[in-house]
């Protein structure tokens, strides 16, 4: 299996309800959403009205990427926005075992997103309680930027565990199509892709998903 998830944030907003319909058109499985604080880290993403305006015109499954601080006080707002699965970033939540039972009680699937320097151990107990798991490849809040291959460890690790649990395992930053022929070979299944496969790319986006589907 393997998921495809264009980050939002890299789309042509002068033309947004367009590409919107040709991504879903071209076969994508999950729009992926970049919601950020200025906080957390250090650049703000997309912001409400964009959330909303995706929600309303697509059939797609949405997620909600919370770079943001305090993530329990948001998760209701984006689960009535319409995300079908909410990432949080345990760094920045207090008690991320109770935002992630938060998310399960408002019926969506609840995912944590790990920055490069988590160390899996520290995230390990919340593992059996989590639908997904977005191991970031980057460091969080900037699109365009180099992967970071001190991460293949930790991914290796997670993916070996998945066996143990019940979660799906995505990749997010710099992912490339060379990156996602690699990566599913250890287990990855989700991949957020952006400016390193198809933002800003000369074929259309049939195309190009059509190949990452099948690489
Ligand atoms: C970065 C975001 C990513 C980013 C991906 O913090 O979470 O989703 O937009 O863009 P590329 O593929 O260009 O790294
Ligand atoms: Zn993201």
């Amino acid at each position: 299996m393997k998921l495809i998830s264009p980050s939002m944030m890299c789309a042509n907003f002068a033309n947004l309800e367009n590409e919107v319909r040709e991504l879903e058109a071209a076969g994508i499985d999950m729009f992926h959403m970049d919601i950020m604080d200025g906080q957390f880290v250090p650049n703000f993403g997309m912001g409400l009205q964009d959330y909303e305006l995706i929600s309303q015109i697509t059939t797609k499954p949405l997620d909600a990427h919370l770079m943001i601080e305090n993530p329990s006080h948001y998760v209701k707002l984006f689960s009535d926005l319409g995300a079908s699965l909410i990432y949080i970033h345990p760094e920045a939540d207090r008690h991320p075992a109770r935002t992630i039972d938060i998310i399960h009680q408002l019926g969506k699937k609840a995912g944590i997103a790990i920055d490069p320097d988590t160390a899996l151990a520290t995230v390990r107990e919340l593992l059996p309680l989590v639908d997904a798991i977005l191991v970031m490849t980057v460091n969080p809040g900037f699109a365009g930027q180099k992967f970071l291959d001190a991460v293949l460890p930790k991914l290796q690790a997670v993916c070996q565990l998945k066996q143990d649990f019940d979660y799906i395992v995505g990749v997010d930053g710099a992912i490339s199509p060379e990156r996602i022929q690699q990566l599913s070979k250890l287990g990855v299944s989700n991949f957020v892709v952006g400016t390193s496969a198809l933002f800003g790319k000369s074929k259309d986006y049939k195309t190009i998903i059509d190949h990452l589907k099948q690489i």
